[in-house]
């Protein structure tokens, strides 16, 4: 699998499409897979929700709630459920014509279990760019459109329709503002509000040229008026979701109640080494879903990511750890921690030049995460996490300018093959992955070069989502 899709919330069950070559584990003739969750932790694999037809593979792109039926689709006392996703005609491809991609609609009258395509599809047919993909719709109330941002290459264009079936272009973004190291992909737009204001955030992903190397997700805040979003900062302002290497083609839910904004993205690497991952019968798995926010920061405003408070259900007994200061190295243990696991550590008074944790196994090898003082940033280090030869751009260690003031807050949640870390509230988010040869059930804390006082620290066991029960 790869990119999320279709995300949203509808009868108390989230939806979570995403791109599915179901007879290989490397990208193939993409369906959209499907499965639910009533909690946003435990999820259900459900049959395949959309088939490739002579129109093309169905690449990524975005679901609503039709709630007025706009579409005319309802036919029963369910709102019909819109999909919004790209054609991509292999054989246009092959044949090396440009127009080979067009956005298509399908509709769900049953609460998105199964789906029909719309007979006139395409609904917005393909004038002339080669890259024209991933629309990612949202209804703007003050207009009362449908309002589709589309990736187009080196930019963003945004269409609105008053049904889902006709798009008319309304403006074009972002040629010459942000990160251009890439194609731009996947796009999402919405409204947040910080301190009484609202502000709107364009998350942009990129194939290739990011931050820590290949595929990565920037993001802009401005005003959007119903036709174009303008960028509040300099257009050579960059501004990057996540610093890690594996987080890649997320978006967020639509509708999802209490007007949470909720996150989730691909964590792996599409340019670097996403076919190349060293596991069997499957490849590819989601991030935790993270609630996003605006917070007014010294560098000024910026999106900050949360684990969902769902995840708390996940936890079990509390490996307690009762030390005050740190020096040097602190085990934290060797016997009680599992696999996986969440962490938070609010790190003050540090005279370390480097402070951070270890996890590792009985072989050393290990994923280092944490704050060099001397370089002021943030690093993952998995140079020696064990399976590292599937490909050169593998084995690194990964960082993030920061500079950390008062008391540093480092939130960690770790699985079988991954580590995200939330900093400061997560203001800075790292998503890395990893393969050891055995798991890694050792954690030690370290303090190089000097003491760091333990404002609070505390190490959760957690279940497997698929054990656990509700
Ligand atoms: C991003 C992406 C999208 C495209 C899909 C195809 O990873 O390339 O732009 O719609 O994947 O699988």
């Amino acid at each position: 699998m790869n990119d999320p899709n279709g995300l949203v919330y509808y009868d108390s069950t989230y939806h979570l499409f995403y791109q599915y070559y179901p007879d290989s584990n490397v990208w193939g003739p993409m369906h959209w897979g499907h499965a639910t969750s009533n909690d946003l932790v435990h999820w259900k694999n459900l049959p395949i929700a959309l088939y490739p037809d002579s129109l093309g593979y169905i690449f990524s792109g975005s679901a609503v709630i039709d709630e007025h039926n706009s579409s005319g689709f309802q036919n029963g006392n369910e709102k019909p459920l819109v999909a919004i996703f790209t054609y991509h005609d292999i054989k246009k491809e092959k044949a090396k014509r440009i127009d080979r991609e067009s956005q298509g609609i399908a509709y769900s009258n049953d609460k998105g279990n199964t789906w029909i395509k719309f007979p006139g599809n395409p609904v917005l047919k393909n004038k002339g760019d080669k890259d024209y993909r991933d629309p990612k719709v949202f209804f703007h109330k003050e207009s009362n459109r449908w309002i589709m941002p589309l990736a187009v290459g080196n930019h963003l264009e945004i269409f609105s329709s008053s049904n889902l079936k006709e798009w008319v272009k309304e403006s074009e973004y972002g040629k010459h503002e942000g990160a251009h190291g890439g194609t731009w992909e996947c796009p999402d737009l919405f409204p947040l509000t910080v301190e009484g204001k609202e502000k709107w955030v364009l998350i942009q992903n990129m194939d290739r040229g990011s931050v820590n190397g290949g595929s990565g997700t920037q993001y802009f805040i401005g005003q959007f008026d119903g036709k174009t979003f303008t960028n509040d900062n300099e257009p050579s302002k960059i501004l990057w979701l996540d610093y890690g290497a594996d987080n890649y083609a997320g978006v967020t839910w639509f509708g999802s109640p209490d007007n949470r904004r909720i996150f989730i993205g691909w964590m792996s690497n599409w340019d670097d080494y996403a076919i190349l991952v060293p596991t069997k019968n499957w490849r590819s798995a989601m991030t935790i879903p993270r609630e996003i926010s605006l917070i007014n920061t010294r560098d000024g405003i910026r999106v900050s990511q949360q684990p969902v408070e769902e995840l708390k259900k996940l936890r079990k007994e509390n490996v307690s750890v009762t030390q005050k200061t740190l020096s040097d190295s602190l085990i934290i243990s060797t016997t009680h921690v599992e696999k996986e696991l969440e962490m938070s550590f609010d790190l003050s008074k540090s005279a370390s030049t480097c402070l951070g944790f270890v996890i590792s196994n009985t072989l050393n090898e290990k994923v280092v995460v944490g704050y060099d003082k001397s370089k002021n940033e943030f690093f993952i280090d998995r140079a020696s996490s064990g399976k590292i030869d599937f490909s050169k751009k593998f084995p690194a260690r990964h960082s993030a300018p920061y500079k950390a003031s008062g008391v540093l807050k480092i939130h960690a949640f770790i699985d079988t093959s991954s580590v995200e870390v939330f900093i400061d509230n997560g203001v800075i988010v790292m998503t890395e992955l990893f393969f050891p040869t055995e798991d890694f059930t050792k954690v030690t804390l370290f303090s190089k070069g000097g003491k760091t006082e333990l404002v609070n620290a505390v190490v959760y066991n957690l279940e497997s989502i698929w054990d656990s029960k509700k």
